[in-house]
């Protein structure tokens, strides 16, 4: 078997190994065709089905309706942070966004670019250490939508309750917790997420667009910025990125044969619960973020000080654990505990952690 770390990181990040073996064994020949999935036409037959399979498996993990367009875009979720605000916000109109950190906070400089949009909620003066009660958000009735990151990648906070908006549709930037937990895509007018985290390779968005919204899209943008074009043209209006779509097929298949969803999310729940424990069990360990937002995905926390959370990296790194090290914007430690981290993985850590502490605590 190949030589596998335990790999933490936030982005590209871990994807399963049975899809890796399959990539593997289908790289110079997909499916007789003597040629990897990267080298035939996107036009033809065989890619044809990857990309109609693909669509239809995102949809019914998900449970996605016929009200939804779902779509492969390029550009990752940050091409999608200009692409919204250009396709949604009609003239003289505008959107609210809800600040919760990092993300959301270049999710707003993008719309700010384009149109004149309300920050609704910011949690600046508490150093973004948690999501808002539904209560404290007070959604314009005519904004064109309401924007959130539904699980902030940086801060290792998520969402536990939605805002209550009306009319006025969500949309979420789920990067770095699509498929991690059952979601109702019904509460949702877009949900958009960058694949490199939980479902596949980097520079695929993947984007389901509840289809009354496609009404606004401007004539006057360049074509390939509207979303209608990509929705009529199946995400093949210019050569897509055949890889990815493939291998988030693969992804597919492995969530489905894991009992889907559900089963997912409950696997993530008992990897999140046992780092929390370790966390939660003396001051050594200190997690900023307030326990009701907590993030089942990116787990973060401090040390008593900066040196000891640069031997703790280092003697990780050691023991073969990788990408512990916290975002440089905010320091500390970090562990990203997406999809395709092996239960197994997180109980290594853990252990890791508890000896850590009884050498330097
Ligand atoms: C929550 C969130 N949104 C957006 C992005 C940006 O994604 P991309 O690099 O695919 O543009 C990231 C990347 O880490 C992220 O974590």
């Amino acid at each position: 078997m190949a030589f596998r770390a335990h790999n933490f990181n936030a982005g590209p990040a871990a994807l399963p190994l049975p899809v890796l073996e399959i990539a593997q064994k289908e790289l110079c020949d997909f499916k007789g065709s003597g040629m990897s999935v990267i080298e035939m036409s996107h036009r033809g037959k065989e890619f044809d089905d990857v990309n109609n399979e693909t669509n239809a498996k995102v949809r019914d993990l998900m449970g996605i309706s016929d009200d939804y367009e779902v779509l492969f875009m390029p550009g990752g979720a940050s091409m999608q942070f200009c692409l919204i605000p250009m396709n949604f916000i009609r003239e003289g109109k505008s959107a609210d966004f809800i600040n919760t950190g990092s993300w959301a906070t270049k999710a707003i400089k993008e719309a700010k670019v384009q149109k004149d949009i309300n920050v609704i909620w910011d949690d600046k003066e508490e150093n973004y250490i948690r999501c808002p009660k539904a209560s404290e958000i007070k959604v314009n009735p005519d904004a064109e939508y309401v924007h959130i990151c539904e699980n902030e990648t940086i801060g290792g906070i998520k969402y536990f309750e939605l805002p209550e908006c009306g009319d006025v549709p969500i949309i979420a930037d789920m990067s770095s917790c699509i498929m991690s937990e059952v979601m109702d895509v019904n509460k949702y007018g877009m949900i958009y997420a960058g694949a490199q985290k939980n479902i596949g390779p980097s520079g695929l968005a993947l984007c389901i667009i509840r289809k009354d919204l496609l009404e606004r899209v401007p004539e006057n943008i360049c074509n390939f910025f509207k979303y209608t074009t990509h929705a009529k043209n199946a995400s093949m209006y210019n050569t897509p990125n055949t890889w990815a779509i493939y291998i988030l097929g693969l992804v597919c298949d492995y969530l489905k044969s894991l009992g889907g969803v559900p089963a997912m999310e409950k696997i993530n729940r008992e990897k999140a619960k046992i780092l929390y424990d370790v966390i939660d069990s003396s001051d050594f360990w200190r997690c900023p973020v307030d326990k009701a937002s907590r993030s089942i995905m990116n787990v973060v926390w401090r040390l008593p000080s900066e040196d000891l959370e640069k031997k703790f990296v280092a003697e990780a790194k050691a023991h073969n654990m990788i990408g512990l090290k916290g975002h440089r914007s905010v320091g500390g430690l970090r562990a990203s505990i997406y999809n395709a981290v092996p239960k197994a993985s997180v109980e290594f850590l853990a252990e890791f952690m508890k000896e850590f502490e009884k050498v330097n605590g």
